[in-house]
Parts: structure tokens; sequence; C-alpha cells
């Protein structure tokens, strides 16, 4: 029996309707009748080795493929080293849903979405509100122009821009709602700027890889405001032009740095808040790699490095002891920041996401509190 796009639509809705993150029949209707292959016409896969290889329509299994719930790499891009980079994506559907649903969209709204990739999030949100509420942005010229096509063809005419979307789109401000599905590692304040008083504002915040998380922002007179949520989700970073973002090497000489061992996984994934409450005492973006291989072929060394020249390698592996050994090097002692931050926190009693907020203002302040933004507990993030 031949399966329909329309019976694979439809289940995908009742395993995101079971899981939770889709509660609302409005954003059921619009998951069941937007057709995500329409653009998803072709994903990429990395194999082990980092290999990309092709799905396209023409292959079996690629209409199921994209009516299950997993992101799928819609566009690469070479950087200036040769290496094949991700800059566009299909977000997984869970998540796009559990934004959408968190963003209290109601009749009426007009919705900024950051980030247009593939059109199939403007599509939903095109279905939902009326197409001419709706107004998309991405960096990527060829990406909007296709998303443009394909939304087209469905017979949604939404807004769609190539602008730099830390800019926002202040032809057609007001919004009462903005959606950012590329993360930040700041909210730029032309975006409250743009959006009415009590609208929101939700995006992924990250400050490095995987420090940070998803945050529901309320305009106020005189600031943003909000909670990060409960669970953790993370977005490709933003771009600040139409070509591939380059990949800078981490860390300095192994041999030169200071030593020291440590009884914390070095894995930013395996401690997602104390990272994130780190980068208050780190200067900046840190580059995230690996060095070195084991017998195995697994890398030996996680690597961090900050553009001051600060950086820091840790054993993957831990000794018999549960102990990794350290090396740092440069003017801010990454690692140590990060076991100090780490301490911080057990002796906070390990909160987690949901009772950690973000308060932004004019200036370009972004200050990170613990349950209330008139906590004793607060953290400037660096400019
Ligand atoms: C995860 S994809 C967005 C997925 C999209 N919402 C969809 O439904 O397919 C992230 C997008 O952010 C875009 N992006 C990156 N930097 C940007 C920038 N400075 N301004 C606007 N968009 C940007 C990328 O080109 C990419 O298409």
């Amino acid at each position: 029996m031949t399966v329909t796009w329309d019976s694979l639509a439809r289940g995908l809705a009742d395993e995101m309707w079971a899981e939770g993150v889709l509660r609302s029949p409005e954003w059921r209707a619009a998951v069941e009748a937007v057709p995500r292959h329409r653009f998803v016409p072709r994903f990429f896969t990395q194999d082990p080795e980092g290999d990309w290889s092709e799905t396209s329509s023409a292959d079996e299994g690629w209409l199921t493929a994209v009516y299950r719930n997993e992101p799928l790499v819609t566009a690469l891009a070479v950087t200036a080293n040769g290496n094949r980079v991700t800059v566009s994506s299909s977000t997984k559907p869970g998540l796009m849903v559990r934004m959408l649903e968190a963003l209290d969209v109601r009749d009426g709204h007009r919705v900024l979405e950051v980030g247009t990739g593939t059109g199939y999030n403007a599509g939903l949100l095109s279905h939902r509100l009326g197409a001419d509420r709706v107004f998309s942005v991405d960096i990527g010229a060829e990406l909007v122009a296709t998303a443009r096509v394909r939304l087209a063809d469905l017979g949604f005419v939404p807004s769609l821009s190539v602008v730099h979307g830390a800019t926002g789109l202040p032809e057609h401000a007001p919004f009462d709602r903005i959606i950012a599905t590329c993360s930040l590692p700041k909210v730029p304040w032309a975006w409250a700027e743009q959006v009415r008083e009590g609208g929101l504002v939700l995006v992924d915040i990250k400050r490095s890889v995987h420090a940070g998380n998803l945050v529901l922002l309320t305009r106020h007179a005189d600031r943003l405001e909000g909670r990060f949520s409960s669970r953790w989700a993370g977005f490709m970073a933003i771009r600040d032009a139409d070509v591939a973002p380059e990949v800078r090497s981490a860390a300095g000489d192994l041999a030169d740095g200071t030593r020291s061992t440590t009884g914390l996984d070095p894995l930013p994934w395996s401690s997602l808040v104390p990272w994130f409450l780190a980068h208050a005492r780190l200067p900046g973006e840190l580059a995230f790699g690996y060095r070195g291989a084991s017998d195995q072929g697994q890398p030996e060394w996680a690597t961090f490095s900050a553009i001051d020249g600060s950086w820091c390698a840790v054993r993957i592996r831990a000794d018999g002891n549960g102990r990794r050994e350290v090396r740092q090097g440069g003017p801010t002692p990454v690692w140590s920041v990060f076991e100090a931050a780490h301490e911080d926190w057990l002796a906070l009693g390990r909160p987690g996401w949901d009772r950690f907020g973000l308060t932004v203002t004019a200036d370009g302040r972004h200050e990170v509190w613990l349950d209330a933004p008139d906590s004793e507990q607060r953290w400037l993030l660096p400019m």
C-alpha cells in the first residue's frame, strides 16, 4: 500500500500530541495541513567519518524520513579551508511546535520569524494566522528565494526578506511576537523596539556552543524579561554574512599549558546550566573542538579557546579515580572558571533551567537571575 504524505503528517501530529508538545487544535491543524516534504525536497546526512550524503525525493525512504520527528540538514556551504558545514536545516518538528505553542499566538497577531530556512515554519505560521500576518527574514538570499516559491506554490504569500535578522524588520513593525530559529549571543534591542508592549520574543540565547537555552521574553516599557524554557534546546548560530561560517581552531600547544586535574566531564552538554553561568566570567565566545585520537579512534581531549588567546584542554576519559588531566593557557583560566561556576551551582542546590530568567535593557545589559529579577543571585553577561 502506498503511504501518502497526509497520513504521515497525521502520524507526526499524533506522535507530538502524545508527547505533550503539540497541545492546541490550531497548531495540530497546521501540522496536518502543511506538507513538510514540499519544503524539504532533499536533505543531507553526515556519517561518523564526517562525510555528507544526500537523500532526495527520488530516493526510497525520503518521504517517510521527512515526516519523522527529526531535524534535517537542508543546506551546506564550503568554508575557506574546504570544510562543508551546515548553513540551514529544517528544525525538529517537536521543537518547532513546542516553540509555537510557547509563543502563545492568537488570532490577528502579526509575527516576525528570524531564520526563514526552508520556509516550513513560515508555512505553519501562515496556516495559523493568514500569510499577510507573517513576516520572515533570513540572511541567505537563495534560501529566501526558494522558500518564497515553495510557499507560493501552496498558496501562502507571507512577507519574506533577505536581511541580517539582528536588525529585525522595522518597516513592518510593530509585531505581536518575534521568534528566532537561529541562536544569538544577545537579544538585539532592535527587536524590543519592534515588538509591542506586552508582546513576546522567543529566542535561543547561546554564548558559545551549548551555553544557553530558549528564553521567552515579555516586552515591558523599559525592558525585555522572562524565563528560560525548562527543556534545553539548541539552534544553529546566527551568521553575519551569507557565507559558510569559519570554524575557529581551538586551543594552544598542550605542552605549554599549566597542568591540573578535574573531576568534571568536559563535554559542554554534560553540565549545561553551569556551563552557561560560567560565561558570565569568561572572555566571550569559546570555540569547542577535539584534539588527539585514542587507539579506538576516539578524540582524546576536549578543547576550548577564546578570542583573547585563553584556552584549555581536558581529557575526555577519566582515569580509574574519576580524574581527568587539564591544560590551560592564556589570560583567563577557562577551566578553573568553569569549575568555580559548577561549585556555585552545586551550592545553590543544582537549579534547573526553569528557575532561571533573563532581563535585557536598552543599554545592552543582559542579566541572568535565579527565581526572580530582584534575586540576590544574578549574573551579568559580558557585553
Ligand atoms: C534552523 S534554520 C531555520 C529553520 C526554518 N525556520 C525552517 O522552518 O526551515 C536557521 C536559519 O537561520 C538563518 N540565519 C543565520 N544567520 C542569520 C541572520 N543573521 N539573519 C537571519 N537569518 C539567519 C540560516 O540561514 C538558517 O536558514
